[in-house]
This record gives C-alpha cells, structure tokens and sequence, in this order.
C-alpha cells in the first residue's frame, strides 16, 4: 500500500511555486511551506522501541514538531515509542517494506542489514570523550558508514546520542571476576556478545521490549544500558545493584526508506532536513543531562545501590575489554577500528 499512497499524497502537496526552490539554502531556515489540508498531508511514521521520556523519545517528538511546523502541515509525523508499532528485529523489515518511514534504531543492531561495520560503536572504552565521538559521527568515518547504507535501500539521516552504558545485576560488579557465570542481557551486536563473554558472563541477545520481564522473572541476571534507558523502564527496581562504568556508548542512526525520501517534493525534504537538524542538535546537547538526570533518580529511589568505580577499578575493567578491539577486526574491518583512533589520536587519545 504505503507506496502507491505516499507517491499519491506527495503529488498533492507539491508546492506550485517554484519561488522556494531557488532561494538560497541559509534563507529556507525561516521560510515555513504554506498550510496543507489534514487530510492531504505527508505521513510520517517514526517508530522506536524506548519510552517518550528518553533521549531519543524526546528527540523523536522535536523532529516531529520541527517537521509540522516547517512543512506548515503538508507533513504529518505519528510517533510510535516503546515498540507499540514494531520491535527489534523487525523495524528494519517495516522500514524496507515501507510500512513506516523513520526508524532509529541503536548502531549495534544494523547486522540485519549486513553492516557489521556499525558495530565499532560497540567495542568498549572506544569513545575516552565526547569530542573523539562527535569527530567520528560529524566527520568522514561516520559519514562514509551512512553512505554504505544507501544501496541497501536506506538513507541515513542523523546520528542521535542516548549515552555511556552503566551495569546491573542483583550482585554487585565491581571487577571483571564478578560477571562470571552471569547471564547478561545484550543488544545483538557480536561485538557486545564478545564483550560479556570477555568478562566471563553469558551474552543473552534479546529485544529491548522484553528486557524488563526478562529481568524480573530471573531469565537473565542482568544487563547494560545507559540510565535513561534503564530508568524509563524501572529496570532499577528490579536489580539490586548498578554499576556506573560507562565502559560502552549506545547512539543511534536515524535512518529513512531511501525510495520514500527521494520520492519527497524537493522543498519538503529541505524542510525535513531543517527538522532533523534541529532534532539532532537537540538530542546531542541534552542526552548527557538527561542520562545525569536519570541516574540521580534512580540513587534516589533507593531502589538499587549505585556503585562508582574507582580510578583504579575502571583500569581494571578497560584492560580486561581492550582485547574485544582485536577481536571483532575481522568483523568490523581493522582500517575502520584505525581510523576511529586517528579520531581518538586527534584529541591525545591512546589506545
Ligand atoms: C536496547 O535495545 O537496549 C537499546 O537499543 C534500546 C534503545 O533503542 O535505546
């Protein structure tokens, strides 16, 4: 369906003015397309799998206010958080199949699509800083990793941060030894399968969705996410104990069915690019507060003990992991991981 009717739609908002097309770029910033009947409008749906209270559930919604307000109406975006529309492992298939139009899903889930290579966000203690981050997303490698998407009929939009992972379980973490023989819920990266085994733990893959109950019922132990995840899904409460060892980050690319957005009327999708801009400086200024945030309620719940690793701890942890780096180079490709230090190398970085 969704083709024949979006192509239809998109044929009756095409604006007749030809005005817009040729201003200059910087002037579309404050120019708002004219109003759209409801009922004509672009559809846009955005679906994810955290909760509206979240970096990217909050991001979602700016780009969505952003959209309607720039394209004056002539896009409507619906956006469907927590997996009430689809869940991991198939909001890749739902993007493709053009039963939605935006999807975000974490960069350690793009294997489906045999991108392995997105996985390099995975490897622990890749990202000593934010900076180093922001040079891989906004720079060539994070760039040339979107372009790999295009022909597999995808269009990346954006990088969106959510943060570094902490650690839960009902027993406390504070050195590698104590992951033994836990069975700890990961995200279906190989890079994080490798990592928990590393730590003597059993990787668990599972989608985010089922995570809480998995937890609860005692399926798996434990699991890594960062706070605002953990907290939006009161993870927190069923888990004795958190460990703030930022030894990973979780981010997102945002990404598109290529056929819809090449499909868009020249100025809509300028105006849609406008609102992505503004949703990503948006989620990339505030994710870190928000994770800062969410950990200081779960401390005040009580609900868990939340534990700090010492400077000498973190080393410990880091010395353990670094191995992963070498490890998944087949996987990812050895000039990809390289080229992320070169960014780290910039910036003093050692790895
Ligand atoms: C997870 O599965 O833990 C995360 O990718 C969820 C998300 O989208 O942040």
């Amino acid at each position: 369906m969704p083709a024949l009717r979006v192509q239809h739609r998109i044929e009756r908002v095409k604006i007749k003015s030809t005005t817009l097309r040729v201003l200059p770029t910087v002037l579309f910033i404050a120019v708002v397309l004219p109003a759209v009947a409801a009922a004509d409008a672009i559809l846009i749906r955005f679906s994810h799998v955290v909760a509206d209270d979240t970096p990217k559930g909050k991001a979602a919604l700016r780009f969505k206010e952003a959209a309607e307000r720039r394209t004056g109406g002539a896009v409507k975006v619906e956006v469907y958080p927590n997996s009430t529309l689809h869940k991991d492992g198939d909001e890749i298939d739902a993007l493709l199949a053009g039963k939605v139009e935006i999807i975000a899903p974490s960069l350690s889930k793009f294997s489906p699509l045999g991108l392995t290579e997105f996985e390099v966000f995975d490897l622990p203690y890749i990202f000593p800083s934010r900076g180093m981050l922001r040079r891989v997303t906004d720079g060539g490698v994070g760039q040339e990793l979107l372009k790999k998407l295009e022909p597999k009929g995808v269009t990346g939009l954006a990088y969106w941060d959510n943060g570094f992972k902490i650690m839960s379980a009902n027993t406390r973490l504070r050195t590698p030894a104590d992951f033994k023989g836990l069975r700890m819920r990961i995200q279906t990266s190989r890079v994080l399968d490798a990592q928990m085994r590393t730590l003597g733990a059993i990787p668990a893959p599972m989608a985010f969705s089922e995570v809480f109950k998995a937890l609860q019922t005692g399926v798996v132990d434990g699991t890594e996410n960062p706070p605002s995840n953990l907290y939006s899904r009161k993870m927190h409460e069923v888990q004795k104990y958190v460990t703030v060892s930022n030894h990973g980050y979780l981010g997102y690319a945002v990404i598109t069915n290529k056929k819809f957005w090449d499909g868009l009327p020249d100025n809509v999708r300028l105006h849609l690019k406008l609102a992505m801009f503004d949703a990503t400086r948006y989620a990339n200024l505030y994710a870190e507060k928000e994770n800062n945030d969410a950990l200081t309620k779960v401390r005040a719940s009580g609900k868990s003990e939340v534990y700090e690793l010492t400077v000498d701890e973190r080393e410990m942890w880091r010395r353990a992991l670094m191995p992963v780096h070498r490890e998944m180079e087949t996987r990812i490709g050895k000039e990809l991981i390289q080229a992320v230090y070169k960014e780290g190398a910039a910036l003093g970085h050692k790895f």
